[in-house]
């Protein structure tokens, strides 16, 4: 079949620093070495080999207790819990990689964004420009409860304060112009006094005097990563993201969702190739199209419903206990993330699941049907990025590393053979892999609302 759309994908792997997801610790050939450097390091290695942009580790700041009020679901089968801090867990990839790039997420909700700049400018200097921040606004009350809150913010104040902070960070990471770094032994001129300035930002919820202590770093500000998919996420996403992270239940519904944060991204005089939309799949790769059917379902045998709904609880943070199992899901006013709601919706409807079903399906769910042998996994994946649904993919894991081997060895040869995917890595920094440019100095004024 002729190719429709030119150029190439881009390839990120989504990790967690810790189990993953609630059938991957079980597997069989899973490896278990969350607490050691070296379990990252060989994921790390395996990605680098096989070219990928970044590997990026999701975070949430507390054990949820989104189901029946408790945390025993979560404990007892693994949900969302336990994390380390993702950031020296990437540190620990880049030491030994030279290409890949690293993000980590952290959360605008509990953080200063003094801290956060001089943490992301740090890394993006130790990695020669490799740094990536997915930047979320937190979404579960058990989150607040460790920070003195009782409760989530609304949606919008969180975003109004995500805004905000995102602006003090930028601000602080061209508080140095580029070059003010002398060095010049003879004279004794360190630095250029006139090119480091303060900010002295007063806003409604920061107050920073700046400069940062940091000159600007490789790639000015590092790959803003955000998956908010609500009208106000995208929103925020369209202004600040280099890659927007997602997941999606049909092709069609990601080729709407596609269409509209690209025009909301030219809207406010963006480039809109300059956001990188990468959706969420989780590729089963077989000898042959039986042999990844009964992959899938080993896998599905691995997860209770009950650890499913727990999963599903937490990330839309509302209590599934409340209904009964047995009866269809009602309409829900949801708090946490939107974008596995809507996606819950329409399987819920095309398949009329009861909420019992819904926690199996969600628990052991496999992102965009990449179930098969290569050549039909690279077939769906070419539709997808020909028909606009995507620029690339966020390959989310069965099992770890296992699944990124068998991605890497089957999958990614068929994708260079196709002219689908780079063969080696174009430039030096991610932004360059990536193909977003590096902003210039001032650049977040025009990101503002
Ligand atoms: C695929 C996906 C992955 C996400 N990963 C995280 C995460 O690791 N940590 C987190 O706190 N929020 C995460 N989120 C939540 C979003 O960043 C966002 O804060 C949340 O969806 C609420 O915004 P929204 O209502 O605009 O979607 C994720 C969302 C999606 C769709």
């Amino acid at each position: 079949m002729p190719r429709t759309r030119p150029g190439q994908i881009h390839l990120a792997a989504f990790m967690n620093a810790g189990p993953g997801g609630v059938g991957a610790w079980r597997h069989p050939d899973a490896e278990s070495g969350w607490f050691s450097p070296a379990f990252y390091q060989k994921v790390g290695r395996i990605l680098e080999a096989a070219r990928f942009d970044f590997v990026f580790f999701a975070d949430s700041l507390g054990i949820p207790r989104s189901f029946g009020n408790s945390i025993e679901n979560h404990v007892h089968y693994g949900v969302g819990t336990p994390r380390l801090d993702p950031i020296p867990v990437i540190a620990q990839i880049a030491a030994v990689t030279e290409h890949l790039g690293v993000g980590a997420t952290l959360s605008t909700g509990y953080q200063q964004p003094f801290n956060a700049a001089r943490t992301f400018s740090s890394l993006d200097h130790l990695t020669s420009g490799r740094a990536g921040w997915n930047v979320v606004t937190s979404f579960q009350d058990a989150e607040a409860l460790n920070f003195g809150n009782e409760k989530l913010p609304g949606r919008s104040e969180r975003y109004q304060r995500a805004d905000e902070f995102l602006e003090v960070t930028a601000k602080l990471w061209d508080s140095w112009q580029d070059g003010a770094l002398k060095l010049d032994k003879a004279s004794g001129d360190f630095a250029d006094p006139a090119a480091v300035a303060s900010i002295n930002h007063q806003g409604a919820h920061f107050q920073v005097q700046g400069p940062l202590s940091l000159p600007r770093s490789p790639q000015g500000y590092p790959v803003i990563i955000q998956a908010g998919s609500s009208p106000d996420g995208r929103d925020f996403a369209a202004r600040w993201a280099d890659v927007i992270f997602c997941s999606h239940a049909s092709i069609e519904s990601a080729i709407a969702f596609y269409a509209e944060v690209k025009a909301l991204a030219a809207r406010h005089g963006r480039d809109p190739d300059h956001l990188k939309i990468l959706p969420a799949v989780t590729p089963i790769v077989g000898r042959s199209e039986e042999d990844a059917e009964a992959r899938k379902l080993e896998f599905e045998e691995l997860v209770p419903a009950e650890a499913g709904l727990a999963r599903l609880s937490y990330h839309i943070d509302v209590d599934l206990s409340q209904f009964d199992l047995d009866k269809p899901l009602p309409p829900l006013e949801v708090k946490g993330v939107y974008g596995h709601y809507h996606e819950v919706l329409e399987v819920a409807a095309r398949e009329n699941f009861t909420v019992r079903q819904l926690g199996k399906w969600y628990g052991a769910r496999t992102e965009g049907d990449l179930v098969g042998t290569p050549a039909v996994i690279v077939d769906r994946m070419e539709e997808w990025f020909d028909r606009r649904a995507a620029d690339g993919f966020m390959i989310s894991p069965t099992h770890v590393p296992a699944a990124f081997e068998q991605f890497a060895e089957h999958v990614v040869p068929e994708l260079q053979r196709r002219g689908l995917f780079r063969t080696e890595y174009e430039g030096a920094t991610l932004r360059e892999n990536l193909g977003v440019p590096r902003p210039a100095s001032g650049e977040w004024k025009s990101r503002l609302r």
